[in-house]
């Protein structure tokens, strides 16, 4: 049993100059070969059940799914609920058995976003759980706009919620399909000399991956999540399966033609992380 906290895994990256990825699952053939991807690199990694995933498939059953993952391996497997956006989210995910929680109060006034999260950070606690929150907001391609974290907002925040992580808006987006123009590293640096808390980059897949590599062993950014840049893959393996051979109509048959693909994008991207040979 290799069920791990967010800290667990995010200290020894802080320490060591790596991030580790928080890749966001839908189901169970892209976690299963996320994990395998993991053992076969050596590197721990968080598996990510948000809105949409939660949509689709109830929370403990997403639970039982990572926990079974977990224990199916050596490596440190994080079972994390991503944008949760009530405390009920959290409690529910940390009663499924989740062992991090995201509470994702960017959109309240401040105040509020700290008392909440503050609560939230409680909860997990005493499950035993880890609790990430985030400060200013990232916005979504074709969607809401970003607002740039105040990196004194920023040093409140960490200071008065406590949490083990803390999500930055940097310039970057949710839901890019390709690489933009990179991060802010001026207001990385400013919120990096005001806290020392593990900082988290969502939308991780529109970070060029030179600077992911670079900002994973150069500042105290350890957490990249990746979504879309994963789902493509899984996309396009599926959509080749399907129309290679139109006669086919067994969908087991069909989806183990994703299995490649996935799995060898997540190592990929641990690699990228540096994330490899750490345990
Ligand atoms: P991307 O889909 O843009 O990689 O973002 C993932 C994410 O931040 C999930 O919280």
């Amino acid at each position: 049993m290799t069920l791990a906290t967010l800290s667990d895994v995010l200290r020894p990256a802080l320490a060591g100059g790596y991030a580790v990825p928080g890749l966001v699952c839908l189901g169970w053939e892209d976690m299963r070969a996320y994990v395998m991807a993991a053992e076969a690199e050596r590197a721990p990694v968080i598996l990510q059940a948000g809105p949409g995933c939660r949509a689709h498939t109830p929370l403990p059953i997403l639970g039982a799914m990572f926990r079974h993952l977990a224990a199916s391996v050596d490596v440190p497997v994080v079972a994390h609920l991503d944008h949760g956006y009530t405390l009920a989210d959290c409690q529910d995910a940390l009663d499924a058995g989740f062992t991090s929680v995201m509470f994702d109060g960017s959109n309240l006034p401040l105040d509020e976003n700290i008392a909440q999260t503050a609560a939230v950070v409680a909860l997990a606690r005493s499950a035993g759980a880890s609790c990430e929150g985030e400060i200013g907001f990232v916005g979504y391609d074709g969607g809401a706009g970003s607002a740039g974290t105040d990196p004194a907002q920023a040093a409140r925040f960490a200071a008065e919620t406590g949490v083990d992580a803390m999500a930055i808006s940097v310039g970057n987006v949710h839901l890019q399909q390709g690489p933009g123009g990179g991060l802010d590293l001026g207001r990385i640096r400013a919120i990096e000399a005001v806290t020392r808390v593990p900082l988290v980059i969502h939308g991780g897949s529109g970070v060029p991956p030179a600077q992911r590599a670079d900002l994973a062993a150069r500042s105290r950014i350890c957490k990249f999540n990746i979504g879309t840049e994963l789902r493509m893959v899984f996309g396009t393996a599926l959509r080749s399966a399907v129309n290679r051979d139109p006669a086919r109509f067994d969908r087991l048959a069909i989806l183990q033609e994703t299995h490649e693909p996935v799995f060898e994008a997540a190592r990929t991207l641990l690699r990228n992380l540096g994330a490899s040979s750490r345990v």
